[in-house]
């Protein structure tokens, strides 16, 4: 898809009522693996597309969890541009801490990997992996998801903290841009 043709918004696909059992079903799934946790983990939320999923993850988690963000950029319009930028470095210490990375989308699995590595380096002691929504197709990077939502399909999504160049984040349900 080229930013020259003209872009419309489909009826939802996902609607708010949907997102929400979604969302309450993975925070069971996160509250059953890490019962028991003593150290705090820490939840990393991707910005700027989690920051919404990440707020409402939150108050059914039942977790002792600390939360930072930070920020990455992979897409210009519709296209992945293949790199993953680091837009804001993170100021936070993570040597022997468990990270929980809460994102909102896996496509490709470049971003993932991309902070998958980099938390590594940055000494983590396990780094697991959440996310809202999972592409059904075959990722370019594969990477291990421990928390997925659901599967959605392989069209370019908006809604709920997913956008186009700014657009369309907040509206409360997902939508397909064609
Ligand atoms: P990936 O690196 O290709 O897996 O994509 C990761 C990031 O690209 C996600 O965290 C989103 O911010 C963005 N992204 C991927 N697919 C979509 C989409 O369909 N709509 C909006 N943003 C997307
Ligand atoms: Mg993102």
């Amino acid at each position: 898809m080229t930013q020259q043709q003209s872009l419309t918004l489909s009826n939802p696909i996902i609607s708010q009522k949907e997102i929400q059992q979604t969302i309450e079903s993975l925070a069971d799934k996160i509250n059953q693996a890490y019962a028991g946790l003593t150290e705090p983990l820490i939840g990393l939320i991707i910005l700027e597309g989690a920051n919404r999923f990440a707020s409402d993850l939150l108050k059914s988690l039942n977790i002792n969890i600390d939360c930072s963000s930070i920020q990455v950029k992979s897409y210009q319009g519709t296209e992945s541009t293949g790199q993953v930028e680091l837009c804001q470095s993170m100021n936070l210490d993570i040597a022997e801490k468990c990270i929980l990375i809460i994102d909102d989308i896996y496509d490709t699995g470049r971003t993932l990997r991309y902070l998958i590595d980099y938390f590594k380096r940055s000494g983590a002691s396990e780094i697991k992996t959440c996310v809202l929504w999972e592409k059904n197709i075959p990722h370019e990077v594969p990477v291990h998801i421990d928390f997925c939502g659901r599967k959605v399909p392989n069209q370019f999504l908006v809604g709920y903290g997913l956008d186009y160049n700014g657009q369309y984040r907040d509206l409360d349900y997902i939508a397909v841009l064609e």
